[in-house]
This record gives structure tokens, sequence and C-alpha cells, in this order.
């Protein structure tokens, strides 16, 4: 059991947020399992209020990196705050996304407050904001077991991808995980992560 848990840890400490990827198509099979896995996810009264799209056509990379552009842009000229501003600083990220088209393969997460039913009710669904956060973190892990690197991004207001990709009303799009392989020529930015006694307390 602690050589079974450690070696996760190990593993689990390569995962980096690689901004930059290789031009290689990923491997539909392999992140179809991932999507499988992340579905696994424990949920509010098991309504799995996820919904996953994943895009690979250029075209809609290309549409969806226009949209997020133009948020960002305004963004980064009118409202970012000071403070954020210097939180960025060491991550050296504006408002160009161009991961958003480099990126072989885009998983536009959508989390589902409702379904419409045939008689016009609505089905809703419960803790769906904690439910889609663990598929998502179900989801990293597994791309990373299989070799992806991921990189979440999250457009605000991210209304424009529910119209791109033609999903119901019912559902908000809460994150694109941009991923395919590693290049490993990107300079990783240096991070200290927290240590135990930060990040726990025993009673
Ligand atoms: C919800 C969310 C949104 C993020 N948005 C961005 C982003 O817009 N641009 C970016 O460069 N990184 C983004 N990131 C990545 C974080 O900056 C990164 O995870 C963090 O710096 C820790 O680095 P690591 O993933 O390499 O450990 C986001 C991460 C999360 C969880």
């Amino acid at each position: 059991m602690p050589q079974k848990s450690k070696q996760l840890l190990e593993e689990s400490r390569t995962r980096r947020t690689y901004r930059q990827f290789l031009d290689e198509s990923v491997n539909m099979d392999v992140i179809k399992n991932c999507l499988m896995t992340a579905a696994t996810a424990p949920n509010g009264a098991d309504k799995q209020p996820w919904h996953f799209c994943v895009v690979t056509d250029s075209e809609m990379k290309q549409k969806i990196r226009t949209e997020s552009e133009k948020i960002e842009k305004t963004f980064y000229e009118e409202k970012i705050s000071t403070e954020w501003q210097a939180d960025l600083e060491k991550l050296n990220v504006n408002w160009r996304k161009p991961f958003l088209t480099e990126a072989p393969c885009l998983v536009v997460i959508f989390k589902e407050f409702y379904k419409i039913l045939p008689d016009g009710s609505k089905d809703k669904n419960y803790y769906v904001t904690e439910s889609v956060g663990l598929a998502t973190g179900f989801l990293i892990n597994a791309l990373r077991n299989a070799g992806y690197a991921s990189f979440t991004y999250t457009p605000a207001p991210p209304t424009f991808l529910r119209t791109l990709l033609n999903r119901p009303e019912g559902e908000t799009a809460m994150m694109i995980l941009c991923t395919g392989k590693a290049d490993l020529s990107y300079e990783l930015p240096v991070l200290k992560k927290k240590t135990l006694e930060e990040i726990a307390t025993f009673y």
C-alpha cells in the first residue's frame, strides 16, 4: 500500500501545465478511455452532470481561439486587477491563446445543470460544479497516465462555447482542457509546491 501510494505521488509530480504541444494527433481510443475514466467520478445523486466535447477539427479550434482571444483582450486591457496581473507575471501569460489551435485536441467540459424532458419540464442536477470538478481531475490524471499533457483554460464568460458546439440550454462550459503530447522544449515556470505541513492538519 505505501509503495503504491508513493508511486502515484511520484508519477503525479511529473504532471505540469505545458503551454506548447507537439503537432501530433492524439489516439482517439486513448482519449475515449480517459473520458470513461472521468465518468467514474463520484457525483451528486449519480446524475453524472457532465458532457465532454472533443474537438480535433482545425476550423472549430480556430473559431474557439478567435472567440477566446476577443474575450481575453477585453479582460487584459480593461478588467484585470493589478494583483491578478502580478500573480500571472511569473507564468508569462497574456491575451493570446495560441495553444487553442496548436494543441491537437481540445476537450470542452460542460456542466449540465438541467435537462429539458420531452414534456417540457426540467430534470435538475445537484452539486454540479463539485461533480464536474472531480471528473475533470480524474480526466487530467488519466491523460497524464496515458502520456498526454493537459492545459486547463477557462474563458470567461464561456457562453460562446455552448453556441459554437451546439449544446443545450441547461449546459454551461466550465473549462477547455487542451491536450496532446507536450512540447518538451517549453520552458516550464519554476513553481514551489506547498509542503504537507502547509496543506494538511491532522487531528
Ligand atoms: C481553472 C484553471 C484555469 C487556468 N487558466 C489558465 C490560463 O488561462 N492560462 C494559463 O497559462 N494557465 C492556466 N491555468 C494553469 C495554471 O496556471 C497552472 O495549473 C498552475 O500555475 C500550476 O502549474 P502546474 O499545473 O504546472 O502545476 C489554469 C488552471 C486552472 C485550474
